[in-house]
């Protein structure tokens, strides 16, 4: 075994280990901890683990209990270790294999399927399709008409635009990373939400920024902790989801927006504006229009200060990898500038669908909210039937429900259940310091059948997890630990 690779310092992995459970010997609850963090992908296989020397000391435990810790996890197959090369986690066989015999239910990705009407445009494209082929079938920026639809959009909802401060790119995801990668310096401050959507920190992350945190609720953002923070952290980017936020579908009210875009503009903070999730709206009363619309430049020199992403994938279909970035003409050029070091450009054959769609939005929208009104109302109903004990909340958009449970225990939860078959990813995913055990997203975008089957089978597994000690007593044996 090689010695190259990621090593997590003993301080990063206490980090992530967070509080253990007081009622169970330490060497167990540690080692079960860790086997979690495996499972859910915040410890990558292969990682080297500190010392037991190093880890007894940081945490200030006795040397033994780590040791033990540590040869739990390598029986129950979750370590291997060498002489000289220290100690990697790894994922057992049986892990391994699991869900590849049975058919998952994926209540871990928020994917609706493509709106209805989406083949009826597809055939009003028809032989268009071919035009893709008489020109080099890519390009950075995007194709002018998909750029101007989107433009006229952004203008018929109160934010004039004009096509070159729109860039065409593929999907919300490649928008921020692009994003991140040109604005941001090694170490410079990017401020996001917690709970926030994980492959935007990873993004700023990548891109060498420090993160600092600002709550949001199901109940909304915390304004004052907001505007203190960006005066204080004084980041360089802060990326903020105002519409149906991912994961707690909280809205921001047009007031909070108006400050937030004042107090980044005395700190100096460039917005990220991720507006992926804003034409989800099931049944909110208002419509604030698009963010930037508080930001407007002062004079041609004066930039505005926010950058918004916008994509397909949640409205329409995340099949198409249509997003799109809008921004001053020169963040635009700079963008360009910095994209090819990524990718070449955005497929025209999309763009051509991008340009039908675009115009074709409100009644595709119409559609959308008629399937997440129901699948909304199935998901709450069987929840509120079966789990009385979890807190509900009843979203006014969104594809998914930020739940909060009667105990700490979201990556338990989600381990068993991936062993049964049913997908989720555990609340600490969606914070970058292992917070949130005690909430799980789950999204109301899968088939009615498998919402329904999702939550029994959910409610079998928290049965399982919170039935007295004694009752679950061979659970506590790896790898079944709770
Ligand atoms: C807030 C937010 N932004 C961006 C994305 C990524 O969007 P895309 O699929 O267009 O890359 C997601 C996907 O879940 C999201 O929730």
């Amino acid at each position: 075994m090689s010695s190259v690779g990621p090593r997590l310092s003993a301080r990063s992995l206490l980090g992530l280990v967070g509080e253990l459970d007081p009622a169970r010997p330490v060497y167990e609850a540690l080692a079960d901890r860790v086997r979690l963090l495996v499972m859910d992908g915040r410890i990558p296989v292969g990682t080297r683990l500190p010392s037991e020397r190093e880890l007894a000391a940081q945490a200030g435990r006795s040397r033994t209990t780590i040791v033990a810790s540590y040869q739990a996890l390598r029986d129950a197959g979750y370590l291997i270790s060498q002489q000289g090369s220290g100690s990697r986690v790894v994922l057992p066989e049986a892990e391994k294999s699991v869900s590849t015999d049975l058919r998952t239910i994926d209540f871990a990705r928020a994917v609706p399927p493509p709106v209805e009407g989406l083949r009826d445009v597809f055939a009003q494209v028809g032989d268009r399709m071919v035009d893709a082929l008489d020109g080099p079938g890519f390009d950075l920026l995007g194709s002018l008409g998909l750029r101007s639809a989107i433009a006229e959009r952004y203008t018929d909802r109160g934010l004039p635009t004009t096509p070159d401060q729109i860039m065409v790119t593929m999907g919300g995801q490649h928008a921020i990373s692009l994003i991140a990668h040109t604005f941001l310096m090694r170490a410079d401050v990017a401020l996001i939400e917690a709970p926030t959507y994980p492959h935007a920190y990873d993004a700023l992350k990548r891109a060498g920024a420090r993160l600092v945190t600002t709550p949001v609720t199901t109940e909304g953002w915390d304004i004052e902790h907001l505007i203190d923070l960006l005066a204080t952290a004084r980041p360089a980017v802060a990326y903020i989801v105002p519409d149906f936020q991912n994961p707690t579908g909280s809205s921001m009210p047009p007031d909070f927006r108006v400050k937030v875009v004042e107090a980044a503009r005395r700190s100096g903070t460039l917005l990220v504006i991720d507006e992926t999730t804003a034409d989800l709206n099931i049944d909110r009363k208002w419509d604030d229009g698009p963010f930037a619309r508080h930001a407007r430049r002062r004079s041609p020199s004066d930039g505005s200060g926010v950058i918004t992403v916008g994509s397909m994938s949640k409205s329409i279909w995340g099949g198409l990898r249509l997003g799109w970035i809008r921004a001053d003409t020169a963040v635009i050029r700079r963008l360009a500038q910095a994209r090819p070091a990524g990718d070449l450009g955005t497929p025209q054959m999309e763009q051509l669908l991008g340009e039908q769609i675009v115009r074709a939005m409100p009644e595709l929208l119409q559609r959308r909210r008629e399937l997440l009104t129901e699948h909304r109302a199935v998901l709450t109903r069987l929840l509120r039937q079966h789990l009385p004990q979890w807190t509900v909340p009843f979203p006014d958009g969104g594809l998914s429900l930020w739940v909060q449970l009667d105990e700490p225990a979201s990556s338990a939860l989600t381990s068993l259940c991936e062993a049964r078959g049913l997908a989720l990813v555990a609340g600490p995913k969606f914070s970058i310091d292992g917070a949130f055990e005690r909430y799980i997203r789950l999204p109301f975008t899968s088939p009615v059948a498998d919402l329904e089957q999702g939550v029994l089978m959910l409610t079998d597994a928290w049965e399982q997890l919170t039935a007295p000690r004694a009752t679950r007593a061979g659970l506590s044996r790896m790898p079944a630990m709770v």
